[in-house]
């Protein structure tokens, strides 16, 4: 019952506690438990937590944004253990996490798309591997102040023939929880920096929220 909700407080007793320990096992003058106690507890476990998860991306919008700096430490896994196995014939499903517009473009066949790419649930998986099976909305902003709205398809993808002026900003949300891109980008091809490893200093896969 209360331990269930209590993890931080739980961590801040502990600490307290080795700090006391510490204390007079090292024998110094401070002779005031209390003092040290709280130096302790306030200091390491509860700060260095929270640092650690908004490290990297320090995107706080607030609200219901997402920090994702620990999730990308995970490693490589097609979550969905499905892959797309016909090559290159055109379907909305095709090639998951390669880069659409980039093989596109030189196909006289393949429709012209403004944007495109796949959302996964985790932050690193296979090219060709299937992303998340619906329920998340890719939502683009152009710098005319255009948005869209790209719902993503069975196995993540989303694209668009709609013409954007550069830079957009876009943003993933799932049941109004989003994980938002910081920077302004010109290309809509997403999953050509938004590759298993990441290009192009992005962290990985475009990640569901
Ligand atoms: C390696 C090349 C290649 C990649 C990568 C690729 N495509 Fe395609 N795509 C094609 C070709 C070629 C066609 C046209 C095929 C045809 O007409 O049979 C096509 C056609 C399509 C079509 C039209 C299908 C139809 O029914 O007419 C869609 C939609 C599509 N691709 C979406 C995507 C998306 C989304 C991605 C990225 C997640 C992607 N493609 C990645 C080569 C590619
Ligand atoms: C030219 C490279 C590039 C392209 C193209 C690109 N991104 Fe990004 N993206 C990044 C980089 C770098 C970051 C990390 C820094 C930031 O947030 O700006 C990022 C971060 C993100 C994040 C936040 C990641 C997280 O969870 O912390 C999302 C979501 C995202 N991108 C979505 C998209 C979508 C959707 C598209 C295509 C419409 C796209 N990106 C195109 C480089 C790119």
């Amino acid at each position: 019952m209360v331990s269930r909700s209590s993890s931080l407080p739980y961590v801040a007793v502990a600490s307290t506690t080795i700090a006391f320990l510490a204390c007079g096992g090292a024998s110094t003058t401070n002779t005031d438990p209390s003092s040290s106690g709280s130096s302790g507890s306030s200091g390491s476990s509860g700060s260095s937590g929270s640092s650690g998860s908004s490290g990297s991306s320090g995107d706080a919008d607030g609200g219901g944004t997402i920090d994702s700096g620990i999730e990308f430490a995970s490693a490589t896994v097609c979550t969905s253990k499905t892959m797309w196995t016909r090559a290159d014939r055109g379907s909305s499903s095709m090639h998951p996490g390669r880069a659409c517009i980039d093989c596109h473009s030189g196909e006289a066949r393949a429709p012209s798309f403004t944007i495109a790419g796949t959302v996964y649930p985790t932050g690193h998986e296979p090219d060709d591997c299937n992303g998340v099976a619906g329920g998340v909305t890719v939502v683009v902003t152009d710098a005319a102040g255009k948005t869209q709205s790209l719902p993503v398809n069975s196995v993540g993808n989303f694209y668009s023939t709609t013409a954007i002026t550069t830079p957009f900003h876009a943003k993933v949300v799932r049941n109004g929880v989003e994980r938002a891109m910081v920077a302004g980008q010109t290309t809509g091809d997403c999953n050509s920096c938004h590759t298993e490893k990441g290009t192009n200093a992005a962290p990985g896969r475009i990640m569901a929220p």
